[in-house]
């Protein structure tokens, strides 16, 4: 009897170490073996378009910036007409590709989003890259960029006005683009993949204090990926038209103003570990090495521990900011 329990024991054991060798392995094919294969959505006659939005400064910018160096055509997205035209400009400078702009204000609801795209109607647009986004504070910073400090503040200290326009620009703007968009990136769709993608956030898991509503709307998009990807897979010809939810943690920019740290990368470090991974066929992934490992450690603790240890981190925030003010 107790030979059959040691034996079962290890077998049970074996088969532990296999799963975890398995995952060692898919972990370090995933993030430091694996070719990109992000050309494959520049299709054949080199037609193919990239848009993405809030790309006029950190994250959404630096992405830009590379998919322009791997031969992408470009669709830029930001709410001050200026600045993207600078971004415009500056991208154009780094080689022969075409790159278009659209303004909107994605706090605002009520575009008529048809409308917004009707001039990019015709493009070969294979590369969605849903990047804008952020926390009341981001908003804040932009009306106010002389005063650095910004009060974190709990859901009954903000309007309905300030909580909606956090949804609106993190889950309805992609939700309302991508809807008007859907039609065109199925015709692309005949000649290559196709890909849409959010950018959340790993507050969509942890939910620290006083981002609720940001981290809500980021894990509607993860939901929103999954079942958009079954909607054009399911009941009908698959379209190819395919949708991935990334999950970032922290990234210096300027709304995020973090300590330089390996989980805290620079937007230029980060933007090649996103484009690096553009189109390896996972729904949901981190695409940043640093900040699987981050989240992987968290998966181990306690939601209690885990909390504690986000209330501290988003304490440090406030009070660097208030330094900073
Ligand atoms: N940074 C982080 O630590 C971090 C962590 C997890 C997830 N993320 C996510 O990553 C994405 C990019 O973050 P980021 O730190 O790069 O943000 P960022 O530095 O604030 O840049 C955001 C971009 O979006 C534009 N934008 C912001 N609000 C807009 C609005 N209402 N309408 C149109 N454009 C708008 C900005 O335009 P302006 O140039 O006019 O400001 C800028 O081009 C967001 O979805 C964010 O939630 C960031």
């Amino acid at each position: 009897m107790i030979n059959i329990a040691v034996q079962a024991l290890a077998v049970v054991g074996f088969l532990l170490l296999v799963s975890l060798c398995y995952r060692l392995l898919s972990f370090i094919w995933f993030y430091r073996l694996r070719r990109t294969s992000v050309q494959q959505y520049l299709h054949d006659d080199s037609s193919a378009y990239a848009l993405i939005t809030g790309a006029s400064d950190g994250i959404g910018r630096a992405v830009a910036q590379e998919l322009y160096d791997k031969g992408f055509n470009l669709i830029i997205h930001g709410r001050n007409e200026d600045k993207v035209r600078g971004v415009a400009e500056d991208l154009r400078a780094r080689g022969s590709q075409d790159v278009q702009y659209f303004i909107a204000d994605a706090e605002n609801s009520g575009h008529d989003f048809a409308q917004l795209i009707k001039p990019l109607k015709r493009l070969n647009v294979t590369l969605v890259v849903h990047n804008v986004g952020g926390t009341i504070m981001s908003r804040e910073r932009h009306a106010h960029p002389s005063s650095p400090h910004i009060p974190y503040t709990m859901i009954d200290g903000l309007s309905e006005a300030d909580l909606q326009s956090i949804v609106t620009r993190n889950a309805f703007f992609p939700l309302f683009l991508t809807r008007a968009l859907l039609p065109q990136l199925r015709l692309s769709a005949i000649s290559g993949p196709v890909l849409v993608q959010f950018v959340g956030s790993q507050t969509a898991d942890i939910a620290p204090p006083r981002l609720p509503v940001y981290s809500a709307s980021k894990a509607f998009l993860r939901a929103l990926a999954r079942g958009l990807d079954n909607d054009e897979r399911f009941w009908g010809a698959p379209t190819g038209v395919r949708f991935a939810y990334l999950a970032l943690g922290e990234v210096r920019t300027h709304t995020h103003d973090s300590a330089h740290s390996a989980t805290s990368p620079s937007a230029e470090s980060l933007a090649q570990a996103l484009v690096a991974r553009i189109g390896c066929g996972k729904r949901a992934y981190t695409p940043y090495m640093w900040h699987a490992i981050l989240q992987w450690l968290l998966g181990f603790l306690p939601e209690t521990t885990v909390d504690d240890y986000a209330a501290e981190a988003m304490a440090e925030v406030f009070a660097r900011r208030k330094k900073a003010a």
